[in-house]
């Protein structure tokens, strides 16, 4: 349990976050399937990475895990080697549990996909229904949940699919199935984070991609093979947006945040953080393989304002929402975010629990399915006791809980810790090399 009785002192410093997560796990897949020897420097070595780790090796790849870099030896695409009655556990990563599913469209055995209690309870019938286009078919105890198994098909053929959610995961498990599949898979998919096409577009994975305002139409026909490749994982934004909204709502302080992911498909949260006031500066841009690095200069601001959140920024910043909310209950005037059905389909049904924890913290909200108001109080000084529990280990309700105790006062008791190991294991330790005396 973690408990805070004090604000954070005012500070200036300069950070690094870990590696970004969905590259983390896509460089482990996509590894998986080249030929030969790939490396990844500043891999993010948390429980979702690490499941996947493990369960690449379940499947009969080598993967050398060193200090300062990871090794994969791939054995070809749909190389995989196992045994039958094999299960692999996929934890808490709806990523990697949703990818896998993917590249086991031709798996001569049935394979199990467990995962743990947050896992179990999310949908995949979102990611079995294309896949069962390609020809794969599905076990389960309860329809379209975990713990289920494939089967994949000897012959998979490209499917037409179109991705109406506006989720990275069900496009990207198609994008990973279309490299076992003969012909052209076909993807009409609403805007969501595109690393896997950067990715493809890199190992010159035969694709295709025309862009209209609301969809890309992506093409990829089966390549014969995928060449072994080495990566630096850039920092994650969605660990960053933590530090940043500290700085923005503790006083005097200022952050620089080096090496950061800014693929404009992720940057929601600099986006709306700026429509509130926000002093953000991005600096020393470069380009790395197709993606957009830059460092994060971010202020303190005692001046901020409401926002009524453009459904168009929802995907961009989906992992950010909850500490979008905290921001939110400390501007000037009633924002409004809507849209947000997918919030409640995440980790925890996080659209809930920002609503949640804003009221333990007097904040008034008026929640419905799909949306949320806030009523910002600019002033707020928390004086009570706020107690966080049974949030199914949400890393990011842990993480905004955090930052709301170090931000606006109260005594936080907030439970399992460990959450923490899902995404970002070292956010404790970066919060007391920013102050010591903090936690
Ligand atoms: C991810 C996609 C998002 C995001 C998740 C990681 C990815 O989920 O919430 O943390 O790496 O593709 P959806 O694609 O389901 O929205």
């Amino acid at each position: 349990m973690l408990k805070i009785n004090k604000k954070i002192n005012p500070y200036n410093k300069k950070i690094q976050v870990s590696g970004d997560k969905s590259l983390s796990i896509r460089w482990v897949l996509l590894a998986s399937q080249a030929t030969g020897t790939s490396k990844a420097f500043n891999l993010l070595m948390s429980e979702d990475v690490i499941a996947s780790i493990d369960s690449i090796k379940k499947l009969g790849i080598k993967v050398k895990v060193h200090k300062s870099y990871c090794e994969i030896l791939g054995n070809g695409i749909n190389g995989f080697k196992y045994k039958k009655n094999l299960t692999i556990n996929a934890k808490n990563s709806g990523t990697f549990g949703r990818l896998i599913l993917g590249l086991l469209i031709k798996s001569p055995e049935k394979v199990k996909i467990i995962g743990d209690k947050s896992l179990s309870k999310r949908d995949f019938s979102r990611v079995t229904m294309p896949l069962e286009k390609f020809g794969a078919k599905f076990y389960y105890k309860t329809k379209g949940k975990l713990p289920l198994s494939i089967l994949g098909s000897p012959s998979t053929k490209g499917i037409k699919y179109l991705e109406n959610k506006g989720s990275a995961q069900c496009k990207s498990s198609v994008m990973f199935a279309a490299l076992n599949a003969t012909g052209v898979t076909s993807v009409k998919a609403k805007k969501s984070r595109n690393h896997s096409e950067l990715l493809f577009q890199y190992l010159k994975i035969p694709i295709s991609i025309k862009k209209n305002k609301k969809y890309d139409f992506i093409d990829i026909k089966q390549p014969k093979k995928i060449k072994a490749f080495n990566y630096q994982i850039p920092g994650d934004i969605s660990s960053s947006a933590f530090f940043m909204v500290l700085t923005l709502l503790s006083n005097n302080s200022k952050l620089l945040i080096k090496n950061v992911n800014i693929n404009p498909s992720r940057i929601g949260v600099i986006t709306i953080l700026k429509k509130m006031g926000a002093k953000i500066l991005l600096k020393n841009k470069r380009n790395y393989r197709g993606e957009k690095i830059s460092d994060i200069l971010i202020k303190s601001s005692n001046n901020l304002k409401a926002i009524n959140c453009p459904s168009k920024l929802n995907s961009s910043a989906i992992d950010e929402f909850l500490i979008i909310f905290l921001v939110a209950a400390r501007s000037r005037g009633i924002s409004y975010f809507k849209n947000l059905s997918e919030l409640n389909q995440k980790e925890s049904p996080r659209l809930n629990w920002g609503s949640k924890i804003l009221n333990m913290m007097g904040v008034k909200t008026v929640l419905t399915k799909d949306s949320i108001k806030i009523y910002g109080q600019p002033n707020l000084k928390i004086t009570k006791k706020i107690i966080i529990k049974n949030y199914l280990k949400d890393h990011r309700v842990f993480m905004m809980s955090t930052i709301a105790g170090l931000t606006c006062g109260g005594q936080w008791k907030i439970h399992d810790k460990d959450s923490i190991n899902t995404s970002f294991p070292s956010f404790l330790k970066i919060i007391k090399k920013i102050d010591n005396k903090s936690l």
